[in-house]
């Protein structure tokens, strides 16, 4: 089957139009990348281009995919988690004419099949978020590779693996790092995770959060931000780290710091945050109490590794929505939420819209800046790129003003004092 405008897969199209309902919640609180969508709606800066994207299909994430095609692009889009889908939102787009292939639950194989159906549009950008269809490009479709101009990438895993690639000589493209954006890495992993971490939690197991013991793993921007919004509810923190620098920070911010090993043995609710694997295992199952809560907010579902609980706990029972019991012989009981996967996404909503602003305009700026190298005849080389300081001030800037926020500017003379290397006390 060759590529068609408007093919799709989602789970049920009659849900479009309570989509479009959120889309337009969303385009209400996005006023940064409706401005970008404004600015380029006439010009169609990016008419001729082709953006293949695999990044979690919410309602933010809608308007992104509208700016594109507003901007001019043809757009061809799945998901890049099995439980992140929003179906309401996926069906408004499919309803719209746009190409997308998601829908929630689907399985490891479907997940893939998906991403294939999106390369049919033969791309020349792709979009990622975990850098998924990055690899799948480079694995099964290198004849693509030559029409690719480039890509971007929106989490903090993709970034570490495509700069691994890099590295060793294996990426085929240029790729923009969007996620190491300072209006990216410092507001949505820190801010936009903090809140949905805890908005899943909750909406999984409407749990107190005042006076638990919650150990959260890796205290990077996600931990931070989780670690932060837990003790804002009187929660008592503990902090696990590998890193020395993150740790003593962790403890100057006010954290408990131990191993694992050892929070294992106290913790009450458990989220992982590291982007690395095995983080709880199964002597940390053998420690914990009875009734704990588990779960991750780190890219991929590996970070709880659900293969050695299910060795000592074989039937998982659901109790409610994305939580599911697990009971160990002993008869204690372990609760996982939302299967190890992204329990912001799969049992919230993703970040907050006014979060996401930010990052999708870093998004559609990078492209936009991809698009335009193409037509003045230019290309990156095929390295990771960070976006420009100027992108991450202008992107700041507009957000401030749309918040109705004002700040000062550096005088001549306050310049000149900063860079005057003969000024002294
Ligand atoms: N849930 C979401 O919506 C969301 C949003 C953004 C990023 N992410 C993902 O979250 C993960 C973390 O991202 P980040 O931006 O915070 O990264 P980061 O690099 O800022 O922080 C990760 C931290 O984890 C620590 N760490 C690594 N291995 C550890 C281990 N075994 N035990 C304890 N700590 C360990 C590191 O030292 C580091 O301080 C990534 O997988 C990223 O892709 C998720």
């Amino acid at each position: 089957m060759d590529y068609k405008k408007g093919i799709f897969k989602v789970a049920d199209l009659k849900l479009a139009n309570e989509g479009r309902k959120l889309i337009a919640w969303a385009e209400s609180r996005m006023p940064v990348l409706m401005r970008l969508r404004e600015q380029y709606r006439k010009s169609k800066p990016l008419r001729g281009f082709r953006i293949a994207g695999c990044l979690h299909v919410t309602k933010e994430t809608a308007v992104l995919v509208k700016t594109f095609v507003e901007a001019g692009a043809e757009v061809s889009w799945s998901g890049c988690n099995p439980l992140s889908t929003n179906d309401a939102v996926a069906a408004a787009l499919a309803a719209d004419s746009i190409s997308i292939f998601a829908w929630h639950g689907m399985n490891v194989k479907e997940f893939y099949w998906c991403i294939e159906e999106t390369l049919k549009l033969k791309p020349n950008l792709t979009l990622d978020d975990g850098a998924d269809l990055i690899f799948t490009v480079h694995n099964r479709h290198q004849e693509l590779i030559p029409n690719i101009i480039g890509g971007t990438e929106e989490t903090t895993t993709g970034v570490h693996r495509l700069r691994a690639m890099a590295q060793d000589g294996a990426l085929k493209y240029p790729v923009i790092a969007v996620n190491d954006a300072e209006t990216k890495w410092d507001f949505d992993n820190v801010y936009g995770t903090g809140q949905s971490t805890l908005d899943g939690i909750l909406r999984a197991t409407s749990v107190l959060f005042a006076g638990k013991n919650v150990v959260i793993a890796g205290y990077g921007h996600c931990g931070k931000g989780v670690a932060t919004r837990a003790k804002g509810l009187g929660a008592n923190v503990i902090v696990t780290e590998v890193k020395p620098t993150a740790a003593l920070k962790a403890t100057l911010d006010g954290m408990r710091v131990m191993p694992m090993d050892e929070a294992a043995k106290i913790g009450d609710i458990f989220v992982t945050a590291t982007g690395v694997k095995d983080v709880i295992v199964d002597r940390h199952f053998k420690l914990m109490k009875d009734g704990v809560i588990v779960c991750n907010t780190g890219h991929y579902d590996c970070e709880i590794n659900l293969e050695h609980l299910r060795k000592q706990a074989p039937s998982p029972k659901v109790i409610r929505q994305d939580n599911e019991e697990y009971k160990l012989k002993d008869g204690r009981r372990i609760y996982v939420l939302a299967q190890g996967r992204l329990v912001n996404l799969a049992a919230a909503e993703g970040h907050p819209s006014e979060v996401m602003d930010m990052s999708f305009a870093n998004q559609f700026m990078s492209q936009l800046r991809l698009a335009e190298l193409k037509r003045k005849g230019e290309r990156l080389d095929n390295k990771v790129y960070d976006i420009p300081v100027e992108q991450d001030q202008e992107i700041a800037g507009v957000k401030l003003v749309t918040m109705g926020l004002r700040i000062d500017k550096l005088t001549p003379e306050q310049r000149n004092y900063q860079e005057d290397y003969s000024a002294g006390t």
